[in-house]
């Protein structure tokens, strides 16, 4: 596709909360170096600049003045292999859940706990992709891009990126200074799986219950996927330090370990029994989970999690489970604890509510929802009574996930 400059074009179709606004400019590439070429030819069209990919995580407020950039890259391609990993290069136009099953059906490891996400590999890194206790940033070795104004093409090491809970310097110093054409992945020849939401790990226990009177039964015929031997016994092992504790005793769990961003799950493996879990299966118990509790963006405006889980200090989780036992609370990192907002938004009594066509989905407080005919605006404002509310009561802070134009 040759690329193509568009003018005042309206962005209804091109982000997933559907609400009306207008790019100045709009431009698709497929070829990196004429990107480079017309931004050294014509800086002032791309100021200021917006890169959207399925625009699943945006919400615009108001008209966008200057350029709208959508990479249109596509291509997945092995790098380099060695006996234990093997490199992949993905196009940024390239489907983010395309590039899982890919993987998957490879058999390698790395990113089938992120199956389902909605969203182009091109917007991987700037929001450091998570979920069901894994992140983009375990995978990612390096980014290439072009630099705004100077149209000159960069690549990103891993510990460049500076990746965080959701972010990354391509949201934060880097934002509207970075087009990232693509992303390469380090995926395992081995998988080594990551189990430890309870979520997730319940769903893989029931498919092992039903599948388990043939233990032995090798599960394929294909001899790289015979070979993957779940490396799930260190996990458990941990697990099981963890889950002895009970969710009750916070301060012991923040020094414990941060890998553990959400549900700690409880003791013992999974199912009781010694399984050959495949990279398939946990991708096919994800795309269950999340088909069950969050909305399909292609028939509910929605940008999936609104905001961020908000990770505050012990004494004030401490504070906050005295007064709420029930509160989810998990560790993240030295002295820090992660809450939940969907709990927080949720006890507030937001879940299910709708104003006009702006709503709160029934199933999951965190997930904001264009029924039809909101508008960003009307979004933002429903949002901010949210935040209000959860202070009010919690006196906890929410923080924006979606970046709001
Ligand atoms: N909860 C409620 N009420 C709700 C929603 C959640 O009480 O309305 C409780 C749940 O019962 C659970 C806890 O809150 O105890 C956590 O909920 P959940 O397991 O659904 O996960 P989450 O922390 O709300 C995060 C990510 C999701 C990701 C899931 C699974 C963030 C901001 N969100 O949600 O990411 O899919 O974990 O790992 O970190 C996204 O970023 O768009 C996204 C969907």
């Amino acid at each position: 596709m040759p690329m193509r400059l568009r003018e005042n074009i309206s962005l209804r179709a091109y982000h997933t909360f559907g609400t009306e606004a207008k790019a100045r400019y709009f431009l698709e590439f497929t070829d990196s170096a004429e990107l480079a070429d017309l931004l050294r030819e014509n800086p002032r069209l791309f100021d200021p600049v917006l890169v959207l990919g399925s625009g699943s995580n945006l919400l615009f407020t108001r008209d966008f003045p200057g350029m709208v950039i959508r990479p249109a890259v596509t291509g997945i391609t092995v790098e380099k292999e060695d006996d234990h990993h093997v490199w992949l290069r993905a196009g940024a136009g390239v489907v983010w859940d395309d590039f899982v099953r890919y993987a998957v059906e490879a058999g390698w490891g790395g990113v089938e706990n992120l199956s389902l996400i909605p969203g182009r590999v091109g917007a991987v890194p700037v929001q450091n992709i998570g979920a069901y206790g894994r992140e983009a940033a375990s995978v990612i070795s390096s980014v290439t891009g072009v630099a705004v104004p100077s149209g000159e093409i960069r690549e990103y090491g891993a510990a460049e990126c500076r990746f965080g809970y959701r972010t990354s310097i391509f949201k934060e110093e880097l934002r509207e200074r970075f087009i990232i054409t693509s992303v390469v992945f380090r995926l395992d020849r081995v998988p080594e799986l990551v189990l430890e939401y309870g979520d997730l790990r319940n769903e893989v226990e029931i498919k092992d219950e039903a599948g388990n009177e043939n233990e032995n039964e090798v599960k394929t015929g294909d001899e790289e996927r015979d070979k993957v031997k779940v490396k799930i016994k260190a996990e458990v092992e941990i697990k099981k330090e963890i889950g002895d504790e009970g969710q009750n005793d916070v301060e012991a769990k923040i020094s414990s370990t941060n890998r553990f961003d959400h549900q700690v799950a409880g003791p013992g493996p999974v199912g009781g029994h010694n399984i050959d879990i495949t990279v398939t299966d946990v991708r096919e118990a994800v795309i269950r989970i999340r088909r069950r509790k969050l909305p399909d963006p292609s028939m509910l405006g929605n940008a999936g999690s609104f905001f961020k889980n908000p990770v505050v200090g012990a004494s004030t989780a401490a504070r906050l489970r005295a007064a709420y036992p029930a509160i989810p609370v998990y560790p993240s990192g030295e002295g820090l604890v992660k809450l939940s907002a969907g709990w927080l938004i949720d006890q507030c009594g937001w879940k299910g509510f709708r104003k006009g066509d702006a709503g709160v989905h029934r199933d999951h407080a965190l997930v904001l929802i264009n029924y039809g005919g909101a508008t960003g605006k009307e979004i933002f404002k429903l949002s901010e009574e949210i935040c209000r509310s959860v202070q009010e009561r919690f006196g906890v802070d929410l923080e924006r996930e979606v970046i709001v134009v």
